[in-house]
């Protein structure tokens, strides 16, 4: 289970874009425990450099200033790594509704350039990019399979999915191995409570540790597969190493157990030691009813076999917060 038993060479180097970032910064953090080399990109467009403020002074930490969107700087992040863990991309659904073209440029282009730059390099053996669930669009079946996606339903999805594409492609036409992992739902440390586009187990953080009222859009009965970041950095690692057949496919990384938001709210207000009435607001448009990854593909072919369930993910995400947020609550 989970990834301790891992080894790369300690000459191999990772390039980790968007490694500022929420996910990007734990992984680089893993990484750097494993004893590899980290080339680490962001643009901090989203990113902080307080993310990778403990990896700083590592002799085997790089860090890239540069966006995805300029070949040239994709080139050179690319010179001499051995693999790519790519999760730069603008996030947020409500976000690319609003901004379509921004999000084609930047994740869709953006991860393009990236392929290429891995594909021209000489050096990359293997790519690992991040996809998402909202591929699976207005699909209703449960749990969701790899195969069987409905229509999508935002630019980001769009942008998800046209990636995938070209991760196929490039495996088939170019020989570069490319990987995709479909996240559900990813929380754990630095996942950012303040961003106006923050995800739900962040927001509930920060407005419990506050002493405030959070809002849940409809019953509360919407329910999500909600993955802890560690299990996300299992599922990298193990792509790296994966078989040649698991190359040009995407796998659904999650825990595979599905929690409404009143039972996720429940154990927050619990394990914050915490009572305060959620506020019930109107329904989000676009938000799909229920969420649960089949995750049976990942545990064949890449070996992911996730640990972390949401409890213990939990435990781990909320002394984080406390610290982070600066308060600590009493019962
Ligand atoms: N967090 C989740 O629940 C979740 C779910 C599904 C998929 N994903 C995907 O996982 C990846 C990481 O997500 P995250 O939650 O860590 O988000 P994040 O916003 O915390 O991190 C993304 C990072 O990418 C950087 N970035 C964005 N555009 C860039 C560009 N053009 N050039 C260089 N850097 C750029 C940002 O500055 C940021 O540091 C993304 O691809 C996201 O779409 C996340």
């Amino acid at each position: 289970m989970g990834y301790d038993t891992i080894r790369f060479h300690e000459k191999m180097t990772f390039l980790v874009t968007g490694a500022a970032g929420f996910i990007g910064s734990n992984l680089t953090e893993a990484l750097l425990r494993l004893g590899v080399r980290v080339r680490a990109m962001d643009n901090f467009a989203a990113g902080k450099r307080d993310n990778l403020a403990a990896c700083a002074d590592s002799p085997r930490f790089e860090l890239i200033e540069g966006d995805i969107c300029d070949g040239e700087v994709c080139r050179k992040a690319c010179e001499g790594a051995d693999y790519v863990l790519h999760q730069a991309a603008l996030g947020s659904v409500p976000r690319s509704v609003k901004f379509p073209l921004i999000y084609e440029k930047n994740n869709i282009q953006g991860t393009l350039n990236l392929f290429e730059a891995a594909r021209c390099s000489g050096s990359v053996r293997r790519v690992v990019y991040a996809s998402s669930s909202s591929v699976y669009g207005d699909a209703a079946q449960l749990p969701k399979i790899e195969g069987e996606e409905g229509r999508l339903l935002s630019p980001y999805a769009v942008t998800k999915c046209v990636n995938e594409l070209y991760g196929q492609l490039y495996t088939q036409l170019y020989h570069l191995d490319c990987i995709g992992l479909r996240y559900f739902n990813v929380f754990g440390p630095r996942q950012d409570p303040h961003s106006q586009y923050a995800a739900v187990i962040p927001i509930f953080a920060r407005q419990l540790l506050a002493g405030e009222a959070p809002t849940i859009f409809g019953d509360g009965e919407t329910s999500r597969d909600f993955t802890y970041i560690e299990n996300v950095i299992e599922a990298n690692l193990k792509a790296c190493l994966a078989p040649a057949e698991a190359c040009g496919e995407a796998f659904n990384i999650a825990y595979g157990q599905r929690f409404t938001l009143n039972e996720v709210y429940r154990k927050m207000c619990e394990t914050f030691g915490v009572r305060i009435d959620p506020v019930y607001g109107p329904e989000r448009e676009g938000d799909i009813r229920h969420s649960l990854a089949d995750i049976s593909k990942a545990r064949r072919l890449l070996g992911y076999d996730p640990s972390w369930s949401f409890d213990r993910g939990f435990e781990a995400a909320a002394a984080w917060y406390r610290k982070y947020l600066g308060q600590e609550c009493e019962l």
